[in-house]
């Protein structure tokens, strides 16, 4: 038997469990042409929040009814296609369910000897080149720059920062709590971190960046977006990756600090890593070599069973996850 999650309803404000309904369902067969995966891994990602509201986007909502829509790693069990063989493991769209068919040409054969097969969930996956696209491509980072990561400890945050030590940046994180913060510095070699629950964002900020900000890379948005507008330097640039403090919220955040954009002569952009697909194998290839050679530290944050999945996603927007939020299935 398969198990599955479905999108029950869509939440006003924050998501419940439920917002979710848990099935078993008949195995499904491949057809010609396709292939039988096994999940192993589902990954859990704020982008979840938006797709289970219908208000417009990037990509159209996840259907009511329909199985919660999310990337897995698995196991190929069967396979109508000679390209894939039973036993590869395999980056896939099949959502949150034990089992599933894809077309052979929609899954990605992993290299699971290059690192833990979860990892092409988060460094070796879409956080890490969000990460990556976001920081050399749009942010156009140079050595001696100073850059602000919030979310610092989470999937994306933790490769800006480490990417970032790497081109010879001041790397300047924000995080929720001592431990994620003290994570930061000792583990991943950030400058600072600064926990933004402490009560004094703006002077902790400027003790930590003593030259202003020349790019902040911003997960979070709301009062952290707006603090950080305030010490931006002369033509910094602000690449607005999420705004996951606003993604549970029924009102926008008002942001206050428009006239730094203006007289800093910022340039503030929006990304979204699909842009960029064609050019994932580079950043992927990078990654991967430093990965290889013990240059980015990776943590997960893992939840157990499926049927579990709805509590992780909701633990990830109240910033309970610690590293990259994953089920294992
Ligand atoms: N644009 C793209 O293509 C793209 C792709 C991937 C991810 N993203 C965005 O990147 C951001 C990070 O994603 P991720 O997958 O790496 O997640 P993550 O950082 O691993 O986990 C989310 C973290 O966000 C922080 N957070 C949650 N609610 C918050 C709040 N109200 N105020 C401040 N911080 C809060 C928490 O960390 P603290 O405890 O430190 O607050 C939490 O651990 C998200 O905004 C996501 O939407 C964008």
């Amino acid at each position: 038997m398969n198990r599955q999650v479905l999108l029950e309803s869509r939440p006003e404000g924050a998501v419940s469990e439920a917002n979710f309904r848990v099935v078993d369902a008949p195995l499904p067969r491949p057809g010609p042409g396709e292939v039988l995966v096994r999940n192993r891994w589902l990954s859990i990602d704020p982008y979840m929040r938006g797709r289970m509201s219908d208000a417009r986007s990037y990509v159209p909502p996840a259907k009511l009814g329909e199985v919660m829509v999310g990337q897995t790693v698995g196991e190929v069990i069967e396979s109508n296609d000679a390209r894939i063989a039973p036993g590869a493991t395999v980056l896939t769209s099949l959502g949150w369910q034990l089992y599933g068919t894809a077309r052979a040409s929609d899954v990605e054969p992993v290299d699971a000897s290059l690192a833990p097969a979860s990892w092409y969930l988060g460094v070796l996956g879409m956080p890490g080149m969000t990460a990556w696209f976001g920081l050399f491509e749009i942010a156009r980072a140079r050595p001696g720059e100073t850059v602000v990561v919030s979310a610092a400890s989470g999937a994306v945050g933790s490769v800006v920062g480490q990417l970032g030590k790497l081109k010879g940046m001041r790397v300047v994180g924000i995080a929720g709590g001592r431990e994620k913060c003290d994570y930061v510095v000792r583990e991943l070699g950030f400058d600072a971190c600064v926990d933004y629950r402490g009560g004094k964002l703006s002077e902790d900020l400027k003790a930590a960046c003593p030259k202003g900000i020349d790019v902040d890379f911003e997960n979070v948005g709301g009062e952290i977006l707006d603090t950080i507008l305030r010490q931006m330097n002369l033509f910094g640039r602000v690449i607005v990756c999420g705004l996951i403090s606003e993604y549970n919220a029924t009102q926008p955040y008002a942001y206050k600090s428009m006239r730094a954009i203006l007289v800093n002569r910022l340039r503030m952009q929006g990304m979204i890593v699909f842009d960029w697909k064609d050019r994932y194998e580079e950043a992927l290839s990078d990654l991967g070599s430093r990965v290889a050679a013990g240059k980015l530290r990776y943590k997960e944050s893992i939840v157990e069973g499926l049927e579990n999945a709805p509590r992780g996603l909701i633990d990830l927007l109240a910033g309970k996850n610690f590293g990259k939020q994953l089920v294992k299935v």
